[in-house]
């Protein structure tokens, strides 16, 4: 999305623990290209400080001149803005349920949300900047440009904050880990100073019965509402694609009943045009909305360059292995998101097919995403105004440990959709 000559918006995402304000934020930040910070993480850098200097987190005095003594940086990773405290970016230590409880006891403290509050605006006043936390839209940027409230039942906040302790390593009981929300939950909405609220003009989002993609989208289809650009625009343009391809080229689409409705999915596909991303995702955008890795260098193109991470875009260094482009397709299928992958790399056609990639196994196996096998076929001969086809065909899921071999199956199962 372009801002133009305006400046870059705020948007503030509150809500009680566990409803994945951070997946969320962290998604929504992306596609937009702005810088994401989670405010909790601060009070729970701190909360870990008083811990380790033997201050308790309920002496109100001393939190604050712990908090007005250190030295708090904000380290951009991958667009994520990470606390550091005097220089050290606190990760996993910040996880435990130990700081978690001290860091909404810590939260209480006047002089510590007056001084939170001062860092949070100087981090988002330059604006491109998505802010999660549980006073954002009522304390610190009441001015914010967006405003959203994500909530959820508390079983379904407790079942992700359960998978999310296991993912980092940290068993716990789901009856002890609902506890321990209700516990902050409490915490956090009956304190003094600065309660979790709901702003009267925050856009609430449930996301109880969604998954994380498809409440992105919908905190993405507020913003473009109103900024009026990009998200319309991508759909826009896969009608057109559709339409165009039906009208001029007989599009036919078959074996769509293949393509899971919900849940992590990988689209494995043959490459054999510039045109296949395009006509694969105008093929399925009736019930999934593709994410696709791209080559990095389409990014630097001038205008269209910033448009792809809005088409739902994946930068990728080819010549490199690329761990960020990874972690980012695994996050987006984790979370039930849809991807295209084009296992055999660059385009390639009959004798010059290259050897596929271990790529699609290694996704699958790591995101328990399916795979569903797919086939494009005369997007090479658009020239010759052949009739495009794309064909799907049976998911399946990976199993053991052979990536290649899987990726070696997958595309035999592509080849034998012709
Ligand atoms: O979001 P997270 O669960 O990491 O936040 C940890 C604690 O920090 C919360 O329980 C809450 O007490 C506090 N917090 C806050 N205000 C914010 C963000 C977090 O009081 N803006």
């Amino acid at each position: 999305m372009s801002w133009g000559k305006r400046k870059k918006p705020i948007i503030a995402i509150d809500g009680p623990a566990g409803v994945g304000k951070s997946t969320v934020g962290v998604w929504v930040a992306k596609r937009l290209g702005f810088l994401f910070i989670n405010t909790g993480e601060m009070y729970r850098a701190l909360a870990w400080k008083a811990l380790q200097e033997g201050v308790s987190p309920q002496d109100h005095q001393a939190l604050a001149q712990l908090s007005e003594r250190l030295r708090w940086d904000f380290v951009p990773r991958e667009g994520v803005l990470k606390t550091a405290l005097d220089g050290q970016v606190l990760d996993q230590v910040l996880a435990s349920e130990e700081v978690s409880l001290a860091s909404s006891l810590v939260a209480a403290a006047p002089g510590v949300r007056r001084h939170m509050r001062k860092l949070q605006r100087a981090i988002g006043e330059s604006g491109g900047m998505v802010m999660e936390g549980r006073d954002i839209a009522t304390n610190v940027f009441p001015d914010a440009d967006f405003k959203f409230y994500l909530d959820a039942s508390l079983d379904t906040r407790a079942l992700r904050r359960h998978l999310q302790l296991h993912q980092r390593g940290i068993e716990m009981d789901l009856d002890q880990v609902r506890g321990s929300i209700l516990l902050r939950d409490r915490q956090d909405s009956e304190r003094q100073i600065n309660p979790l609220r709901r702003s009267p003009q925050a856009i609430v989002v449930d996301s109880t019965r969604r998954t994380l993609p498809e409440v992105v989208d919908e905190v993405l289809r507020h913003v473009q509402r109103r900024a009026g650009l990009g998200f319309a625009a991508y759909g826009f343009l896969l009608f057109l694609v559709r339409f165009l391809a039906r009208l001029i080229y007989r599009l036919e689409v078959t074996g769509l009943e293949n393509l899971p409705r919900s849940g992590g999915v990988l689209i494995a596909c043959n490459h054999v045009s510039l045109l296949d991303p395009p006509v694969v995702a105008a093929a399925i955008a009736s019930i999934r909305r593709p994410h696709f890795l791209a080559k990095r260098e389409i990014f630097s193109w001038p205008l269209l360059g910033r448009l792809w991470r809005h088409f739902g875009a994946i930068p990728l260094n080819r010549t490199a292995a690329d761990l960020r482009a990874v972690r980012e397709a695994l996050q987006l299928l984790k979370g039930g998101g849809c991807l295209v992958i084009f296992p055999e790399g660059t385009r390639g056609r009959g004798s010059r097919r290259k050897h596929p990639r271990g790529g699609v196994g290694f996704l699958a196996g790591k995101s328990g995403a399916c795979v569903v096998p797919t086939r494009v076929i005369n997007t090479d001969r658009c020239f010759r105004f052949r009739r495009l086809e794309v064909r799907l065909g049976r998911p399946t899921y990976f199993e053991g440990r052979d990536y290649h071999g899987f990726a070696a199956r997958i595309m035999g199962e592509v080849e034998a959709l012709a």
